[in-house]
């Protein structure tokens, strides 16, 4: 299983650190949650942060834009060393046209579902995408408990994704613990995303007791 730690919940007075000890752990990537207070009530990091966070891991860096306008800022983020953009296709923007220009710039995107919003709604993004985000609770903040109905849609998403030989990883974000992070890997999952329970403990253990589900 990949593991992408959520970094804004680990000790931020300790980053370069909490990241070290991430990739000690085997840690694939890393996973940075954009709130702007608009798309989702809470607020969070800019483009200064994801600039300190590159200059400690040569590691992937997925930008999760939960953003009202994402067309707006994710040049931004791109150019302080993010590497993969994740777009929400609840954003209230023209997702097909956005995503396009992502990739006519020469980048790579990934594309994001809520909970409530059907698999359905991914399937006009999917052909490019190189990650298909499951949300496994609302966005907005961590600690949350993953909502079990995610199962069906990462199942769904697997067996399209097979079935049409696509690139898409199919990325599970929220709730996720060694449980339900092996409930989402025998559903089809390829990488899951965590923040309460990594840093919430022994943060090397815990990335590698997930790394090797
Ligand atoms: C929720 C974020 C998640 C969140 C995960 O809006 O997208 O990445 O931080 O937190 P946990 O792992 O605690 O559910
Ligand atoms: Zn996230």
């Amino acid at each position: 299983m990949k593991v992408s730690p959520s970094v804004i919940s680990s000790r931020l007075e300790n980053l370069a650190s909490e990241i070290s000890k991430c990739i000690d752990g085997g840690a694939a990537s890393f996973h940075l949650d954009v709130m702007d207070g608009h798309f989702v009530p809470n607020l969070t990091m800019g483009p200064d942060l994801v600039r300190a966070i590159r200059r400690c891991t040569d590691h992937e860096l997925e930008v999760h834009l939960m953003l009202q306008d994402p067309g707006r800022y994710y040049r931004d983020f791109l150019e302080a060393g993010a590497d993969l953009p994740l777009i929400h296709v609840e954003s209230p923007v023209n997702t097909g046209v956005l995503l396009r220009k992502i990739i006519m710039e020469g980048s790579r995107y990934g594309v994001v579902i809520n909970p409530e919003t059907p698999f359905e709604k991914a399937l006009p993004f999917l052909d490019e995408a190189a990650l298909l985000l499951v949300m496994s609770v609302h966005p907005g903040f961590s600690g949350q408990s993953f909502i079990k109905d995610s199962v069906y849609k990462i199942r769904e998403a697997r067996s399209y994704i097979d079935e049409h030989r696509l690139k898409a990883l199919i990325e599970v974000d929220g709730g996720i613990n060694l449980e339900t992070a092996k409930i989402c890997r025998d559903a089809g999952a390829d990488v899951v995303v965590s923040a309460s329970y990594i840093f919430s403990g022994n943060v090397t253990e815990r990335v590698g007791l997930l790394a090797r589900l």
